[in-house]
């Protein structure tokens, strides 16, 4: 047989990217990296050609997403593109492009989530300052609060809690705005700071399973790691599991990094679904090696299918 080559799409390795290759490497997998932004569309011949670094004529057994990086919308929609090609060509894509445009635009997963039933904050999504305006007075009207996020989040910034009118930014853009839902830490959860009183899950999903999870507690609301957040051990109870689960499926993510958040009610909400998650935090707080879940999964369902298919096809 052959030796099996795929290639991990990222800019630069980082810690991920080499646990990742030497999760391959058990498998006798050769991996390479690649970054979108060197990769290329020849489309002068029959049929069309994706040129990618290392591969020459060749297409790789298969293609872990693991970034990708920001730019123009020209350059992000090409990016998007080329893993869109590969699918079309037959390379098992993990997580797919489509999987990726779902969860990186929160008003899109927020959509999906709300259709399929999966509890999530109320939300809405408009252009029009006034249309924002509007919603917030509806909202103080009830007695809640609202967020205002960057409809393609970065690592907690740039979210902006609304409490009165005043608080809206003066902007054209696009008002994401949800329901802001308050949390208090559970007595039983003990943090390093006292003052730590927000907190969240992180619940990580393969191969439609939830592998692991972790509470981020904060002093600020924002409950990102890259917001100060204390990463800490937790209890993947059933219910955690089936929601993070649900929420995977819906957006058609490989794996997924799902946030969710407890109401005071006990509820549990979907906050949001990222499909290229980061996962050092969580692996330092739980037992599994990840990176491994992840390469074991894209080997056993995309490459060994593939090979399958291409056998009952010969
Ligand atoms: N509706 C909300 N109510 C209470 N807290 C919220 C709400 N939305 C977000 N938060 C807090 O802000 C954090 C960041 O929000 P979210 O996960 O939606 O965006 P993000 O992490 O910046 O996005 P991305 O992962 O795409 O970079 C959450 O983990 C949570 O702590
Ligand atoms: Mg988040």
């Amino acid at each position: 047989m052959t030796q099996r080559r795929v290639a991990i799409i990222a800019d630069k390795p980082g810690w991920h990217g080499h646990c990742l290759s030497q999760a391959f490497a058990t498998h006798d997998i050769d991996s390479c990296f690649i970054a979108l932004s060197d990769c290329a569309l020849d489309l002068s011949s029959s049929p069309p050609r994706i040129v990618l670094p290392y591969f020459g004529s060749a297409l790789p057994d298969g293609v872990l997403v693991r970034g990708v990086a920001g730019g123009s919308f020209e350059q992000v929609t090409f990016r998007l593109d080329i893993l869109h090609a590969l699918r079309e060509c037959g390379v098992p894509v993990y997580n797919d492009a489509r999987a990726i445009e779902r969860t990186v635009d929160k008003s899109m997963t927020s959509f999906l989530m709300q259709r399929a039933g999966i509890s999530t904050p109320p939300t809405w999504v408009c252009e029009n300052r006034e249309q924002a305006l509007h919603i917030m007075q509806a909202a103080f009207a009830r007695g809640e609060e609202l967020v205002l996020k960057p409809l393609f989040g970065s690592q907690g910034n740039g979210l902006i809690r609304l409490q009165e009118l005043e608080d809206l930014p003066n902007f054209s853009g696009v008002f994401y705005l949800q329901t802001y839902i308050p949390t208090t830490l559970p007595d039983a959860v003990a943090t390093e700071d006292d003052d730590q009183l927000y907190y969240d899950w992180r619940v990580f999903v393969i191969g439609g399973l939830s592998h692991a999870i972790m509470l981020r507690c904060n002093q600020h609301w924002v409950t990102n790691r890259a917001q100060g957040a204390q990463c800490k051990a937790a209890v993947l109870d059933p219910e955690l599991a089936a929601l993070a689960e649900a929420a995977t499926r819906i957006v058609g993510a490989d794996y997924a990094g799902v946030d969710i958040i407890r109401d005071h009610a006990g509820k549990l909400h979907v906050l949001e679904v990222n499909g290229i998650p980061a996962w050092q935090g969580l692996q330092s707080v739980c037992t599994q090696d990840l990176a491994q879940c992840i390469v074991d999964d894209f080997v056993q369902r995309k490459l060994v299918k593939r090979a399958r298919d291409a056998l009952s096809l010969s």
